[in-house]
């Protein structure tokens, strides 16, 4: 049985609120908060938090968010991975730190959280990305993976909101759960990730009635066809890691065409934003004929197996 879960061990007690590539520095907070991000910009004064913002979309977002003046705390589980993400994105002059945690371990969220706020004593945004995928099929797929799937884009949206809400809440903020297209229409070979990036739909909706009141903005956003980082792996059905399944390029958009959707997403306090034509095409499909939208499914199965598996 392959080890599915990567831990990486967060920060100890007593650097709760260092960046991790200031680790052994005193003064290193100081020092590393002084990037040169834009004082201008639709979002300056803003203090964003990015989940598994070390690579792909949540890492273009970051840098669009920066650039459009926000202050970002970027965060992923691979220490290497996120101080070179850190590293770049301040030779770039942009204001970042960043948080090692997991984001499906509360303790964790909640120190990600205690980070930001011990370094910019706020928070406006929340983006949860964060997310692991899957191409195999529910017949073979070992129950714990499918777990795996599911609690990185469940409990990976629960918690850091969970810790997150009550300094949301004082800025009367922004929440945008990062979901797909595959939330709107069943995908096989998706079954974990597809129930999850539904799930994360619809407790957008919930929360944003609970919430009513507080003045917070709750919203989701169903990203399409991306291109994606060549390193990109998503779980097999024995939690191996796999590239990612075949994309006809001219589906895709790209990252930071995607990151400035979510900008504008955010900015507009938009309840949901559906990616790309074919995303609209699968919310109309799906409303007021589903019947064909599976007709379209089990076709496209049966002749471009490599677009699944
Ligand atoms: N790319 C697309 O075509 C597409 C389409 C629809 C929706 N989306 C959504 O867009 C978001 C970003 O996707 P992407 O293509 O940029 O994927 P990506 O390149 O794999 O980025 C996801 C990031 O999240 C991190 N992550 C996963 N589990 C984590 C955890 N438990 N704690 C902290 N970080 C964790 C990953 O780190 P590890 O490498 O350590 O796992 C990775 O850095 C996801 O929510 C995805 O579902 C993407």
């Amino acid at each position: 049985m392959p080890e599915l879960t990567k831990r990486i061990e967060p920060f100890e007690a007593g650097t709760t609120h260092t960046p991790v590539s200031a680790a052994a520095s005193a003064d290193g907070l100081k020092k590393r908060t002084t990037g040169k991000t834009a004082v201008s910009g639709p979002f300056a004064g803003k203090v964003a938090i990015v989940t598994g913002s070390e690579s792909g979309i949540g890492k273009a977002t970051a840098r669009a968010l920066c650039v459009a003046g926000a202050k970002v705390v970027l965060n992923g589980r691979s220490k290497e991975r996120l101080i070179q993400t850190e590293e770049e994105l301040r030779r770039e002059g942009l204001e970042v730190v960043s948080c090692l945690a997991d984001v499906t371990c509360f303790e964790d969220c909640e120190r990600l959280i205690t980070n930001a706020i011990a370094t910019y004593g706020q928070l406006d945004i929340l983006i949860t990305n964060a997310s692991i995928s899957m191409r195999a099929y529910f017949t073979d797929m070992q129950p714990e993976v499918f777990r795996q799937v599911l609690d990185s884009n469940v409990y990976g949206t629960v918690y850091p909101l969970k810790a997150a809400l009550p300094y949301l809440i004082e800025t009367k903020g922004v929440v945008t759960f990062i979901s797909s297209i595959s939330a709107l229409n069943g995908m096989p070979s998706g079954s974990a990730y597809c129930a999850g990036k539904a799930a994360v739909a619809n407790l957008a909706h919930t929360l944003r009635l609970e919430l009513a009141d507080t003045g917070i903005q709750i919203g989701v956003v169903h990203i399409g066809f991306t291109q994606n980082d060549p390193e990109k792996r998503v779980l097999d059905a024995t939690g191996q890691p796999v590239p990612i399944a075949h994309r006809p390029p001219r589906w895709q958009k790209s990252q930071a065409e995607v990151a400035r959707i979510i900008l504008r997403h955010i900015r507009r306090r938009r309840q949901r934003t559906v990616i790309s034509a074919l995303g609209r095409l699968i919310v109309l499909v799906h409303t007021h004929l589903p019947r064909l939208g599976d007709w379209i499914v089990l076709t496209t199965i049966r002749r471009l197996r490599h677009f699944y598996e």
